[in-house]
């Protein structure tokens, strides 16, 4: 079979290699991937930034999609044909995480090796199905962004009809944030630094838009939206850059999902954060339950991701390029059959 792998950091070091297609064990299944997605991660792990010391060679990326060719003997729970999608951490099923179930991360370099490749083998529980009506490359797009919006909005915020949820820039975390939060009747205002991506948001059910570049200013914007009171959730992608003006953002007691940190240092202050009473919560992807509570909610309410573009397996440093460059909306996927 195919894989990516990293042998050196750089998007264009990487080598596509033949390996053999795993063997299985009797509790696991073999998965032929037909897509994957991309994450800021995996941008981050091509590139050495995400962990320098990263044990190489390593087939990068943690989300795919595919379908079971092969169970083991013990296996219960698939059969040959069924659609799956692993999960982002193969040993996190429920609970809080922890050092161990961290490392095992999909595609940063531990034994966990990446969905950049033509087969996987996963042990059975670390897999869970494909909403009926989405395609392997929409598949592809859920297991962390998709997780980790859920996760921010519905496991930990528990988003409530009415209120409003901020989402900053277009990235798959954000725009994934921005549909759960209109399904479930929240207002959503929605920033990015582009007009065409603001009319796009729109387009998708935002309320109000802030372009962030007109508006440096953007938290005094929000606060002028929701007449002085402030916003109850945001979907916190920029980390130290952003975090300031979104904690001026949020109203008293609301909840800001930490998520990211596409942004340089800032100076922080914590002391609105105890003064107004917020609860700034650190969000890692997802567990496996949170995941499959989210793909029954995707499949009731018909959602459908947003998939900026597709690129052929071949494709990869292209796709990777075009994903530095910022300039997509929503998930860059990878159709595994194209070539
Ligand atoms: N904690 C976790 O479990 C977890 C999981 C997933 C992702 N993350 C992190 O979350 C962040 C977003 O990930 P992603 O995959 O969604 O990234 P992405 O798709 O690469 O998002 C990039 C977009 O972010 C927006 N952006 C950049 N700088 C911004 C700024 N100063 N203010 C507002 N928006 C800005 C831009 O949107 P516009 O072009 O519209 O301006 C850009 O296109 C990353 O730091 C990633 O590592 C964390």
């Amino acid at each position: 079979m195919k894989a990516w792998v990293i042998n050196n950091f750089g998007i264009d070091e990487l080598s596509l290699e033949d390996r053999r297609v795993p063997a299985i064990g009797e509790s696991e299944v073999l998965v032929k991937f037909h897509a994957a997605s991309i994450n800021f991660r995996d941008l981050m792990v091509v590139e050495g930034t995400y962990n320098p010391k990263m044990k190489l060679p390593a087939v990068p990326f943690s989300d795919g999609a595919g379908e079971v060719v092969e169970v083991g003997s013990s296996v219960t729970k698939w059969k040959a044909g069924d659609r799956v999608m692993p999960i982002f951490a193969q040993l996190w099923f429920d609970g809080d995480p922890n050092a161990e179930i961290r490392k095992s991360s999909l595609g940063a370099g531990s034994s966990w090796e990446g969905t950049l490749r033509e087969f996987g083998a996963f042990n059975e529980s670390g897999l869970v199905a494909i909403p009926s009506h989405l395609s392997y490359q929409e598949a592809a797009t859920l297991p962390c962004a998709a997780l980790t919006a859920w996760h921010s909005l519905v496991a930990s915020g528990d988003v409530k009809p009415g209120e409003t949820v901020v989402t900053l820039g277009t990235g798959g975390v954000s725009v994934f944030a921005l549909q759960f939060a209109k399904a479930a009747g929240a207002r959503v205002i929605a920033t990015s630094s582009s007009e065409e991506k603001l009319e796009r948001l729109r387009e998708l059910g935002a309320d109000e838009t802030i372009n962030y570049r007109e508006r440096e200013d953007w938290d005094k914007a929000i606060l002028e939206i929701t007449g002085g009171r402030g916003a109850d959730h945001v979907i916190e992608v920029g980390g130290s850059g952003t975090l300031p003006r979104s904690i001026n953002a949020t109203r008293f007691g609301g909840h800001i999902a930490m998520i990211g940190a596409l942004t340089g240092a800032a100076s922080f202050n914590p002391t609105s954060v105890f003064m107004k009473a917020v609860r700034v919560q650190g969000i890692y992807v997802g567990h496996r339950r949170m995941f499959e509570e989210m793909a029954r909610a995707i499949e009731v309410n018909q959602l459908r991701p947003v998939v900026d573009s597709t690129f052929g397996f071949g494709d990869v440093k292209a796709a990777l390029h075009h994903m530095k460059d910022g300039k997509h909306f929503g998930k860059v996927a990878f159709d595994f059959d194209r070539n």
